[in-house]
């Protein structure tokens, strides 16, 4: 089996590690961190830190993943990318089992597509996205990079969202709306006009 390496050791990256045992296509070889600790929470070894993804990558290990979450702010996934890029390193997309993609829906690489999550028909997903769990992303949508559905919002179809946007928890985004880039949709917030990029919008 193909061995990868997981980037970030938070929740979100106990999220990916369950959708990478689920998948059954990649051997966790370790995670690379911060943390000085020998273990993560689910067992898996701390094989290094960003300093040691050049070693790592030599000693045979070509996969990456960026499980680091995105909750709007800082661009650690974005370094993260560009680090891993740079050395070589081959980034899928991790979708889990129980995704359900559509024909003609197409997903960049780096991009997490969570448990139960939609992505209908002619919807593109950039790279390094993040689809959340139950989240639906209706038909001819466009996602930029870097951007995160989060767990249980609504893209309806034809809309389109920037790069590095946050569209937060069980927002929804109306059809045709375009929404910016380094765009937060506060949770629960309904989308119903264009949001230029740079933007806040919540507790609509
Ligand atoms: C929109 C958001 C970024 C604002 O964060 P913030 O700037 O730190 O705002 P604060 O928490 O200081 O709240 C400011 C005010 O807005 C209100 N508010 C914040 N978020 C809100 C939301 N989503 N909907 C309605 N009201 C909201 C607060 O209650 C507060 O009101 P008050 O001044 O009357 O008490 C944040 O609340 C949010 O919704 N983030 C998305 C979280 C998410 O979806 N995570 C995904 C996990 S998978």
């Amino acid at each position: 089996m193909e061995k990868i390496i997981l980037l970030g050791n938070g929740g979100h990256a106990g999220s990916v590690t369950d959708s990478i045992k689920q998948l059954g296509q990649y051997e966790i070889a370790g995670f690379v961190g911060r943390a000085a600790a020998e273990t993560n929470g689910a067992g898996f070894p701390i094989i290094g830190t960003d300093d040691d993804l050049k070693a790592i990558y030599d000693s045979g290990i070509r996969t990456a993943f960026v499980a680091i979450g995105y909750l709007g702010e800082g661009n650690a996934r974005e370094r993260a990318y560009g680090k891993l890029k740079q050395i070589g390193y081959r980034l899928p997309h991790i979708i889990d089992p129980s995704a359900t993609l559509a024909d003609g829906a197409q997903i960049g690489e780096g991009t997490y597509v969570a448990k139960g999550a939609i992505i209908n028909v002619n919807s593109h997903v950039g790279k390094m996205s993040i689809i959340n769990t139950g989240a639906i992303v209706e038909h001819d949508n466009v996602v930029g990079n870097f951007s995160h559905i989060a767990v249980g919002s609504v893209l309806c179809g034809n809309v389109t969202v920037g790069d590095n946007t946050l569209v937060g928890a069980n927002a929804t985004v109306i059809q045709g709306v375009e929404v910016g880039s380094n765009v937060i949709v506060g949770a629960g917030t309904t989308v119903r006009y264009r949001i230029e990029s740079g933007q806040i919008y919540y507790g609509k």
